[in-house]
């Protein structure tokens, strides 16, 4: 883990929810799926959100922010990161499917890209687009979600903890059989502490008991979670 000091370049508000712009970090090595607990200037508490990368050049990155505090370009921001578990690409997958299940971010990109540079097919599940979707990348419906076990090896899934259920449903999982291939899932929960308080406000039912998410995800095993949470 790492800490610096970010200066906000740039706020934009997309398809992809609200993006800071600031300057590369370049390196720090990171998951998709970790993210950074932001502090604003004078404040020892993190910001109540956590910050995601969502584009990743050698120049500038930018981060998606679920509810971004009152933050103006020029803002300094001290920071605190990568934290928690990020998604394990399988380096072998080659039919790779994304699906960022009624959230408005882009944490999902930076997914994309990884399976694009290993040559893996993609196919990008979701009623709207991210802001950047290259040209081979395959966009289907959210209704045909109860086919992607016939057809991909590696599944990548995003969304609110309280939709869980909901996601399951569209999938056709019951929660009990095994995922059709590897499957991991992004859950956005507050993550207020960063682990630092231990203050329980980030807590995820598993078949193994009560996990943190703000340590032991944000990213999961879809196969270790119960629906009901
Ligand atoms: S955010 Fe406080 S324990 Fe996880």
């Amino acid at each position: 883990m790492a800490e610096g000091e970010w200066e906000i370049l740039e706020i934009s508000l997309g398809e992809g929810g609200m993006q800071l712009t600031v300057a590369a970090s370049s390196h720090i090595s990171l998951l998709p799926g970790q993210y950074f607990l932001a502090f604003a200037p004078g404040k020892d508490e993190p910001a109540a959100t956590a910050l995601f990368l969502t584009a990743g050049g050698t120049v500038e990155w930018k981060l998606n922010s679920i509810n971004p505090p009152a933050w103006q370009p020029g803002t300094r921001l001290r920071w605190r990161g990568p934290l928690g578990r990020g998604f394990r690409f399988p380096p072998s997958a080659r039919r790779v499917a994304l699906v960022p299940w009624a959230v408005s971010t882009d944490c999902l990109v930076p997914l994309l890209n990884e399976a694009l540079h290993q040559s893996a097919a993609v196919v990008w599940y979701s009623d709207r687009l991210p802001g950047y979707l290259p040209a081979s990348v395959e966009v289907l419906p959210l209704d045909m979600l109860p086919e992607v076990w016939n057809w991909a090896d590696y599944l990548a899934l995003e969304c609110d903890l309280r939709n869980l259920s909901r996601l399951a449903e569209a999938l056709g999982w019951d929660g009990i059989r095994r995922p059709g291939c590897p499957t991991e899932i992004l859950l956005h929960t507050p993550l207020t502490c960063g682990g630092m308080a231990d203050c329980g406000v980030c807590a995820v039912r598993t078949k193994r008991g009560w996990k943190m998410a703000c340590k032991d995800g944000p990213v999961f095993d879809l196969a270790e979670l119960e629906l009901t949470q």
